[in-house]
């Protein structure tokens, strides 16, 4: 493993400056300029589940979220009741952090030998094209796998702003996870009950603008290797693409709402139903751009595989089991993320 410039650090020393690392190739390159950003009028498209119907048991609404799960593989989340001062608080705080000298955002770096603190959001293996971004990664849920040397001590109040906003981020979890189980057959703690351990791990990226921004990514093209992932985006700066059709929809902020995405274990339990889709972030030429997202996960142990009682239904199991823990280190061994993750067809 190299080590890696602090993105944030090099714009700040010459904004003019891309150093040869982070360059894309030409084929990246050209799967980039597929943008579909004006054919499409994709926040219309990306379907808006409304979480207060939710709750109050809509049948309409747990049918769009199936179908949301099942043709997009991604949706935004609106009403689902976390305060808008709540939201606007870790915008406000994350960004002072961020803004902090390197040396202060450097006491709670990332130690080589873990995933938790500031530094970068993959492992990077020699060779590979560097992504345009910097980040922040704590582990939340449940609180005992907190490691608090490796929690930001400034700005002030930041930890309970992070507290703060990672309880109203539960709370949608756990509504989301029972609606889940029950739109794939089960009764509505079963998803919950799976996980073994609910986890919850948040990582803030922070992409510095770019001077080239065609000739980097911001967060190279992935699938998330969680249940689902609860993502806050900015309300004023796009960056956010997902895959669809072949093509790279841009995912355009709605104030207040929540992206949601299936990841790989739903698509693997729900065999292949749910699909985890493709993503990646672009950066633009003036404007840094702050993206928040909380990855739920099952216990390492957990037995991955597709439910038997929907298997029965498609005829064929399309994944193999795998333990989680096992899955989750072989496609972080890979590196930085590269394509959509490899899961193994049974
Ligand atoms: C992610 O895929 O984790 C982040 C995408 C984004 O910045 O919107
Ligand atoms: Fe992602």
């Amino acid at each position: 493993m190299e080590s890696v410039p602090n993105v944030q650090e090099l714009v700040r020393n010459d904004p003019l400056q891309v150093p040869e690392s982070f360059l894309i190739g030409n084929e990246e390159e050209e799967d980039k300029l597929q943008s579909t950003a004006d054919k499409y009028n994709p926040s219309s498209e990306i379907p808006i589940i409304d979480l207060s119907l939710l709750s109050r048991g809509s049948e309409e609404e747990l049918h769009k979220l199936d179908k949301a799960c099942e043709e997009w593989g991604f949706f935004q989340v609106i009403n689902h009741g976390v305060a808008t001062e709540v939201l606007q608080e870790m915008k406000d705080a994350t960004a002072k952090f961020f803004e902090l000298p390197l040396e202060e955002k450097n006491k709670i770096r990332m130690p080589p030998d873990d995933f938790q603190g500031y530094g970068r959001a993959y492992a990077v293996t020699q060779g590979q094209t560097l992504d345009w971004s910097d980040a922040l990664f704590l582990s939340i849920y449940p609180t005992q796998y907190r490691r608090p040397n490796l929690w930001p001590t400034a700005p002030e109040g930041f930890k309970e702003t992070i507290e703060a906003y990672s309880s109203g981020v539960k709370r949608i979890r756990d509504e989301l996870l029972r609606c889940l189980s029950s739109t794939l057959g089960m009764e509505k703690d079963a998803l919950l009950n799976l996980h073994q351990e609910v986890i919850q791990v948040l990582r803030a990226n922070y992409y510095p603008p770019c001077k080239m921004p065609d000739k980097v990514l911001g967060l190279s093209p992935h699938s998330d290797t969680s249940t689902i992932t609860i993502l806050m985006q900015e309300d004023n700066v796009t960056g956010l693409q997902i895959r669809k059709e072949g093509e790279w929809v841009p995912v355009k902020p709605i104030p207040n709402a929540f992206v949601v995405n299936v990841g790989d274990v739903m698509e693997i339990w729900s065999n292949g139903k749910y699909r985890s889709i493709e993503h990646r972030a672009v950066t633009t030429e003036s404007k840094s751009r702050i993206s928040y997202a909380s990855f739920i996960l099952p216990h390492a142990e957990v037995e991955v595989e597709p439910f038997g009682h929907i298997v029965e239904l498609s005829g064929s199991q399309k994944y193999k089991k795998v333990k989680y823990g096992d899955y989750l280190g072989s496609s972080l061994k890979k590196g930085k993320l590269k394509g959509k993750s490899h899961i193994e067809t049974a």
